[in-house]
């Protein structure tokens, strides 16, 4: 699976990705409070400062932190770019992004212009650190194959979107909103969930689904062109922006390349060698399901305020497939981690987390987006239920991910020669 032709000292140690993975559900539950705590008219309203703020507390907090982590992890395994002192590179990036992100959601909350000073500095370390040592990693690569692409794709639309979004922030914190800051903000909100996250997603799944679930692959024309035809109609959107032409042309291309990922993908899932039963499964559905679903509104429902596609979108796809992905990536390191140290008495990946409370999370989760999706049809109340489920899920998702780590750390203090003496 994830140790193809991985050794444990081209792997970054274990407490790297999972200081991403740890915190990532806390920022999910600092939204929940805020969603429980702002009237549902701010928070969905598109232009207002707390939106902004709950925004950059999942494309940051969330988003960014997960894929950070998972970056580090699988660019020695997926394209055999190690990153060199990896430890002091994840402390660096994730103690700036955690700060940077916790003082960008204080500015625009409580209007502390102190705080986004901080911000500013620790994002652009956070993401200039990052991107400059992965898109010099990734260029270096010599074996390539159409995850190696993506990455690099990714890695560019990801610097873009950083360097746009510290314009926007000087922009903000000078108080000089240009005539066209909002062509500024709308090329980084594409670029930042089309290219920074979609991107790197679609990469990452052409391997990940195959070897995790043992599936059929994608086929070679679309892992070949589509990664690449997205990333040429968001550079041409960047032009077309500023010309002000029509964007309904666009919205249907990215309709149709998104939705011609989401079929292989769910086809890929229907057609494994081996169909055991997977909770993990039932994320990537319900991610894949709700892509198209956010896609279709996009293209059909022009009068939507973004609410449902926001939801649909960030919590439907790309949360719930993180959430799944991360479920996959913990047991397998521990396991890995453990086996390639020598020792012998381990659980297997399967009894790393706790199947019957991945379910019960997945469920409350599930829960939560149906009642974040009701409150586009009804009244206040169901965004409330909706935000103490969402609290609640990202409670527990943070539970069973500590839960697996202890058990890592747990064995870990043992000395490898006496588990095998005593068993
Ligand atoms: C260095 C990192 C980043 C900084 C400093 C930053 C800054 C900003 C600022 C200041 C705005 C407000 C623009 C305005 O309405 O006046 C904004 C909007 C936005 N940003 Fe970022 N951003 C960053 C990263 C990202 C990333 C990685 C994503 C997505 C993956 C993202 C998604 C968005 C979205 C969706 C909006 C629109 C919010 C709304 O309309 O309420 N940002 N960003």
């Amino acid at each position: 699976m994830f140790n193809q032709g991985l050794s444990l000292d081209q792997a970054p140690p274990i407490s790297v990705p999972f200081r991403f993975f740890l915190t990532a559900p806390i920022f999910a539950i600092l939204i929940g409070v805020l969603f429980l705590v702002y009237p549902a008219e701010v928070i969905t309203n598109r232009f207002s400062n707390e939106t902004i703020a709950i925004v950059h507390l999942f494309t940051l907090g969330v988003l960014s932190m997960i894929i950070f982590g998972a970056m580090q992890q699988m660019m020695p395994v997926l394209a055999g770019a190690p990153i060199k002192r990896a430890r002091l590179f994840a402390t660096i990036v994730h103690s700036s992004l955690t700060i940077g992100t916790l003082c960008f959601a204080l500015k625009f909350l409580f209007n502390l212009d102190k705080f986004f000073i901080v911000a500013i500095i620790c994002l652009a370390i956070s993401f200039l650190t990052f991107f400059s040592v992965a898109i010099f990693l990734l260029f270096k690569v010599k074996y390539l194959t159409s995850t190696v692409n993506v990455m690099r794709l990714f890695a560019i639309a990801g610097i873009l979107t950083a360097l746009l979004g510290l314009h926007l922030a000087g922009a903000h914190l000078s108080g000089n909103i240009a005539s066209n800051h909002y062509t500024f903000v709308n090329i980084h909100i594409l670029l930042g969930i089309f290219g920074f996250a979609a991107l790197l997603i679609i990469g990452v799944s052409f391997q990940v689904i195959p070897m995790f679930y043992v599936a059929l692959d994608f086929p070679k024309s679309v892992q070949n062109r589509l990664p690449i035809s997205i990333f040429i109609l968001l550079i041409s959107y960047i032009a077309f922006a500023f010309l002000e032409l029509d964007f309904y042309i666009y919205k249907i291309l990215f309709t149709i390349f998104f939705i011609i990922f989401a079929f292989h993908g769910l086809n890929s899932l229907s057609n494994r060698r081996r169909p055991v039963d997977d909770v993990t499964l039932w994320y990537w559905k319900v991610s894949l399901y709700s892509l198209i679903v956010a896609m279709l509104n996009w293209l059909f429902v022009p009068q939507d305020s973004s609410y449902f596609l926001t939801i649909l979108f960030a919590f439907g796809f790309l949360f719930s497939l993180l959430q799944g992905m991360i479920y996959k990536i913990i047991p397998f390191l521990c396991w890995f981690h453990l086996s390639s140290k020598g020792y012998f008495q381990i659980p297997t990946i399967k009894e790393i987390i706790n199947e019957d409370l991945i379910k019960i999370q997945f469920y409350i989760y599930i829960t939560s987006l149906v009642f974040f999706i009701l409150y586009g049809f009804f009244t206040e109340i169901f965004i409330d239920i909706a935000a103490t489920l969402f609290i609640l899920s990202n409670i527990l998702f943070f539970i069973n991910c500590f839960l697996g780590m202890k058990k890592y750390e747990t064995i870990s203090k043992n000395d490898p020669m006496q588990t095998f003496i005593k068993s």
